[in-house]
């Protein structure tokens, strides 16, 4: 079976990869101890089909300090102890040309061309994949092409700050929407397929 190459984007509508606050954002969407339906759909339907989540070197750091089972604080939410559990279990890749030594379980650095990395996982025993950022790593893969599908969270907020998801792009990319779902405080989900193209290694 092809693994899949599944790319997460949490970006306001100015396309910043940052998590604002906004009027109901830090207020639980019905029962605290459930995960809303974006939360759902992304990742806790899909626990038991992706084995491996790439991360680069600032997004990994980011991940292992608060959502690593070890950083978690006893007043999460139950479903944050699983998301932890499963990132604590899965395979991790972190991106990077200057970290060595990862300080967490089942993961392993990976450097280089990107199309290349992701080549070279697809080629290996596995489930699917999650690209989970940053910004600057998710803007590649778009450049590039890279991703069989794309979640998009946008928040209704214009930041004005903070890292972006859109740059320059050298081509047109066009996308095929599965789904757009409007969330309780004015977030909307937008799931995505890649269109493949004839010549894709024509990207840079
Ligand atoms: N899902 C998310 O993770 C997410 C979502 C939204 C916002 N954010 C925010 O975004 C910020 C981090 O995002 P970012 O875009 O600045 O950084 P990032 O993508 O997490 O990390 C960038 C680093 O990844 C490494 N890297 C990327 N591609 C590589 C490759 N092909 N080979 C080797 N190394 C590679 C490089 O590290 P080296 O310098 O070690 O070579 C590069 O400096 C954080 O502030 C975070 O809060 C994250």
């Amino acid at each position: 079976m092809t693994r899949k190459i599944t790319a997460n984007l949490y970006m306001t509508i100015d396309g910043r990869g940052e998590f604002p606050k906004y009027p109901g954002s830090d207020l639980p969407s019905g029962d605290p101890n459930e995960p809303d339906e974006f939360f759902r759909r992304m990742w806790t339907d899909r626990y038991s089909d992706v084995t491996t989540v790439v991360m680069g070197r600032r997004s990994f750091v980011g991940h292992r300090r608060v959502h690593s089972l070890k950083g978690r604080k006893p007043s999460d939410p139950k479903f944050m102890f699983d998301y932890s559990r499963f990132l604590d279990k899965v395979e991790k890749v972190c991106l990077s040309h200057r970290l060595k030594a990862l300080d967490w379980e089942n993961s392993r650095v990976m450097k280089g061309d990107l199309a290349k990395v992701i080549a070279k996982l697809k080629a290996e025993k596995g489930g699917n994949i999650i690209l989970e950022g940053g910004p600057r790593l998710i803007q590649e893969v778009i450049r590039r092409n890279l991703a069989d599908d794309y979640w998009f969270l946008i928040m209704p907020v214009v930041y004005g700050r903070g890292p972006r998801y859109w740059g320059a792009m050298t081509a047109q990319t066009n996308l095929k929407l599965l789904s757009a779902t409007s969330m309780r405080y004015g977030e909307v989900v937008l799931h995505y397929e890649a269109v493949r193209e004839k010549s894709p290694s024509k990207r840079k």
